[in-house]
């Protein structure tokens, strides 16, 4: 039986569904620990694309039983939608998706309080997804959430009466100061409308962690998959432009129920990362290349968006913030994405450390203030190969690319365990 943790190492988008894909082939079921639409991969299935944000990417896997745990916040209509587009392509969804009974619900009031508190925020802004992510899990935090299992149960209902004025009262204000003329919801509608979510999605809510623990007890394959990344954690993160919730391993553990994970030898936490990196939102970004290289990289390794379409902002590689990474998580091993992009540029740069009032450290802290301070201290490597996407052994690797996986390997302490080679899922090296 294994356990296994995938999660971004940097500020997300670091390629986590080509490993999700590779590990979900071998595993019993596949679970989503934390976040909600605001995450979102693609994946290639025979020769089609799916862009998916909810379900664990496990539903393409015929044996495997795909559960969204706990910790995610549920959009009904976004998931809804996942669940018809799969069902059209003949996947098979029925006895095979399950969705907490405990996971929180999104509801139209928490969409708009998202782009109303981003308007308020003006030039101070977070640069949220603007899916109602951070409010549904204020409100859950608040006790005035409303979970899966109160959509089973039709409490929802009463639920709503309840907590309407205060969430009407807010949004009023909202409106006010900031001017901003968007429509608020009445109640009736979204009753109604959360009716028929109900009705639909009734044969799928479950309780995923008894599931879980059962399938740990049964020596069953368990595949966790992560959402956002170390440094967008309410805790961990560049707070305040960071998700609202704890994509780290911790977050993954309360996600799902599976406390296992803490006492288990056989749990493999594999931190995602590029051979470069990149941040969407706002925020310190010690490595920003805010000039023609980062566009260059943008460029070359396609770096817009899946879930906004927003371009992100693209730069170096940051060791003590990867270190910092390793350590919060329990990194046992790095899958390192995007080795053939950077394999396109004739040189790149590796921050080895940052330069704070003339003193070099390899101390990470994620606080604004402290980031803000630190000049990084690089060191250079050539690159400029050519395709390497056919070469399945690390040790046939050109060497200029083996120079900068040990170099990373050495800094971190970490081992790295795949390299991503190409954009195809098959594009990579098991090492
Ligand atoms: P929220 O999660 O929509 O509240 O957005 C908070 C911050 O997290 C913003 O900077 C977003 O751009 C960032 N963020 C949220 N989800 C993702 C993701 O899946 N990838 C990268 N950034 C994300």
């Amino acid at each position: 039986m294994s356990i296994s943790v995938v999660l971004g190492s940097f500020y997300g988008d670091e390629g986590k569904g080509k490993i999700i894909d590779l590990l979900a082939q071998d595993s019993y079921i596949a679970v989503r620990a934390t976040g909600g639409n605001n995450a979102g991969h693609t994946i290639k299935y025979g020769n089609k694309k799916f862009s998916i944000h909810l379900i664990p990417s496990g539903i393409l896997v015929e044996s495997s039983l795909a559960l969204i745990g706990n910790g995610v916040v549920i959009n009904p209509k976004v998931l809804i939608n996942e669940i018809e587009m799969f069902r059209n392509e003949g996947v098979k969804i029925d006895g095979r998706l399950f969705i907490s009974e405990n996971a929180h619900v999104i509801f139209p009031y928490h969409i708009i309080q998202d782009k109303l508190e981003e308007a308020y925020r003006g030039a101070r802004k977070i640069g949220t997804t603007a899916r109602g992510i951070g409010p549904v899990l204020q409100d859950k935090v608040g006790r005035f959430g409303i979970r899966m299992g109160d959509l089973l149960s039709g409490i929802y209902k009463q639920r709503l009466e309840e907590i309407w004025d205060l969430k009407i009262g807010y949004l009023s204000t909202l409106r006010k100061l900031t001017r901003l003329d968007i429509e608020l919801p009445r109640l009736q509608d979204v009753i109604a409308e959360y009716e028929e979510y109900a009705l639909y999605l009734k044969p799928y809510i479950a309780n995923t962690t008894y599931m879980l623990n059962e399938a740990v007890e049964q020596n069953k394959n368990i595949l966790c998959e992560g959402a956002q990344a170390t440094l967008l954690d309410i805790d961990f993160g560049n707070y305040p432009f960071v998700t609202s919730s704890n994509p780290t391993t911790g977050g993954i553990i309360s996600g799902t129920g599976l406390g296992e994970m803490a006492s288990n030898g056989s749990v493999n936490i594999y931190g995602v990362l590029k051979a470069y990196s990149s941040r969407v939102g706002e925020g310190s970004y010690v490595t920003e290349q805010d000039n023609e290289i980062g566009d260059k990289i943008r460029d070359l390794g396609h770096e817009y968006g899946t879930t906004t379409g927003r371009p992100r902002r693209c730069g170096w590689l940051d060791i003590p913030a990867l270190k910092y990474a390793a350590r919060v998580n329990g990194i046992t091993g790095w899958a390192l994405n995007h080795l053939d992009t950077v394999g396109k540029l004739k040189k790149i740069r590796l921050c080895i450390a940052y330069q704070r009032d003339g003193i070099i450290t390899d101390e990470f802290s994620a606080n604004e203030t402290y980031l803000q301070d630190c000049i990084p201290v690089y060191e250079e490597f050539e690159m400029n190969f050519g395709d390497i996407s056919n070469i399945k052994k690390r040790e046939d690797l050109p060497e200029n690319a083996r120079k900068y996986l040990a170099r990373i390997e050495e800094l971190t302490g970490v081992p790295i365990a795949f390299i991503g080679t190409g954009a195809d899922r098959d594009d990579i090296i098991i090492c």
